[in-house]
């Protein structure tokens, strides 16, 4: 079943140059680029996108991370996208992350491991009106 699902390529991946690297897994698995935008978002869209963390103690650097310079925000479509894209960033600590997934390969981190997909379809659903809010 084709589904969409919001993926951001973090500033990390940015700064350091890895966006056609990893740009290039998710074509290569065969998701459609949807949507795709470079841009610098500010506290309040950093807050909206992570609702469910804002409380939490981890969140004041992530804030500043994810607002310290350009992102790569995408809509990827494909065969259970939300799953797949997920698959492919690995878990979420790129210390502990497998070989072969993106977080796993080229992440050392556990804030900065350079990709980030929506959990859910439901998650998907609200992320993406946050981000295009004017997509079809
Ligand atoms: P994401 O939402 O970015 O796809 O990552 P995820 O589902 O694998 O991880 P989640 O638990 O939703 O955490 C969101 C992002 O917060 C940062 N983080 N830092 N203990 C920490 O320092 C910590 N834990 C999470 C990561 O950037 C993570 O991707
Ligand atoms: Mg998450």
């Amino acid at each position: 079943m084709s589904q969409r699902t919001l993926v951001l390529l973090k500033p990390d991946t940015v700064r350091r140059g890895l966006v056609g690297e990893v740009l290039g897994r998710f074509e290569a698995k065969g998701l459609s680029i949807v949507a795709m935008d470079l841009r610098t978002i500010d506290g309040d869209l950093a807050d909206q996108h992570y609702a469910e963390h804002v409380e939490r103690d981890f969140y004041p650097p992530l804030r500043t991370f994810v607002t310290s310079g350009p992102l790569v925000a995408l809509v990827l479509e494909g065969d259970e996208a939300v799953e797949v894209v997920r698959a492919l960033n690995g878990a979420t600590d790129g210390r502990k992350a497998a070989p072969g997934t993106i977080r796993g390969d080229l992440s050392l981190s556990n804030r900065e491991n350079l990709v980030h997909g929506s959990d859910s379809p439901e998650s998907a659903e609200r992320e993406i009106k946050i981000w295009f809010p004017d997509l079809p």
